[in-house]
């Protein structure tokens, strides 16, 4: 429900207007919305100027350890190696891998290669190969605010099959940006990875998806790709989730390793790929945060 608060009282967004001259009009949209039967945002996922700024900080952290990775990744290294590069610079930078320690998760990023979907374990008795395809996947807290990002790199020579997978599937994420409209449903986004995952030959996961992010790790909405125009929430200016599409080479089912509780591998064997930015909705698009 959207209480609407009086017209002179600060607004509930923390901007330090008045609601009349700030989010007054929007309310009256969202209270048009939801009475038409969508699925609206709580305000507390709606980030305000302030909000936007402290994540864009956070970020920069998130994208220098990226950028670290795909400098010094190569075979022979282990993933252990990498986990260790990434505690390095974020702590350098002043921040705290979001990982460590979240639901019990032991390491400080996630590393998956070839049929891993995500949330790999990195581990000194896992070394990289010539032909390997790896998402390296760092979500860095700083100073109250969180940012998450994943990317692909390919070690040495990779097959045509793997190359064209993880392309495609950074294509698929453009795809899912470039339709993110506000009072546009995540659903109208998502089906649009769908069609174009499809259209490659792949089938996108189903039950892992994106999330909402900000001041906390994972937040509402969950952000499917496999759901239909018109379902799931109404983006609104201010929400902040995350597109980070697993798209399998073959069947989108998965398993998680009993051994561990978290490594999701594809259950065909076939190659996975993922890539993760975080955004934020705006008037007219969104604006990406991290990448
Ligand atoms: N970074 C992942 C995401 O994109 C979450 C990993 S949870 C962890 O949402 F505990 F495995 F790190
Ligand atoms: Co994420």
């Amino acid at each position: 429900m959207v209480k609407k608060l009086e017209r002179n009282a600060p607004c509930w967004c923390g901007s330090g207007r008045k609601y009349k001259q700030c989010h007054s009009a929007f309310d009256d949209k969202l209270i048009m919305y939801a009475d038409k039967g969508f699925f609206i945002p709580d305000r507390d996922i709606i980030k305000s100027e302030k909000d936007i700024e402290g994540i864009k900080r956070s970020a920069v952290i998130n994208m220098a350890v990226l950028d670290y990775v795909g400098e010094h990744i190569e075979a022979g290294i282990s993933t252990q190696q990498i986990d260790d590069w990434v505690v390095k610079i974020t702590k350098e930078m002043g921040g705290h891998c979001a990982p460590l320690g979240y639901d019990g998760y032991t390491k400080s990023v996630c590393t998956s290669i070839n049929d891993v979907v995500c949330h790999g374990i990195p581990s000194e008795k896992e070394i990289l190969k010539d032909g390997d395809i790896i998402n390296v996947d760092v979500s860095t807290y700083f100073e109250g605010y969180y940012s998450d990002s994943s990317r692909m790199y390919l070690i040495g020579n990779v097959s045509d099959e793997a190359r064209r997978l993880v392309e495609n599937v950074k294509k698929s994420v453009e795809i899912g940006v470039e339709n993110v409209k506000p009072w546009t449903t995540l659903g109208d986004m998502g089906s649009k990875i769908n069609e174009f995952a499809i259209s490659c030959g792949y089938e996108v996961v189903r039950s892992i998806g994106g999330h909402g992010i900000g001041k906390e790790f994972h937040e509402d909405p969950f952000v499917s790709y496999v759901s239909n125009p018109g379902e799931e929430m109404l983006m609104v200016p201010g929400m902040c989730f995350t597109i980070e599409p697993m798209i399998n080479a073959g069947k989108h089912d998965i398993y998680i390793d009993e051994e561990d509780g978290w490594t999701a591998r594809t259950k065909d064997g076939s190659l996975s790929a993922q890539w993760e930015v975080q955004l934020v909705v705006t008037e007219d698009g969104c604006e990406l945060l991290c990448w």
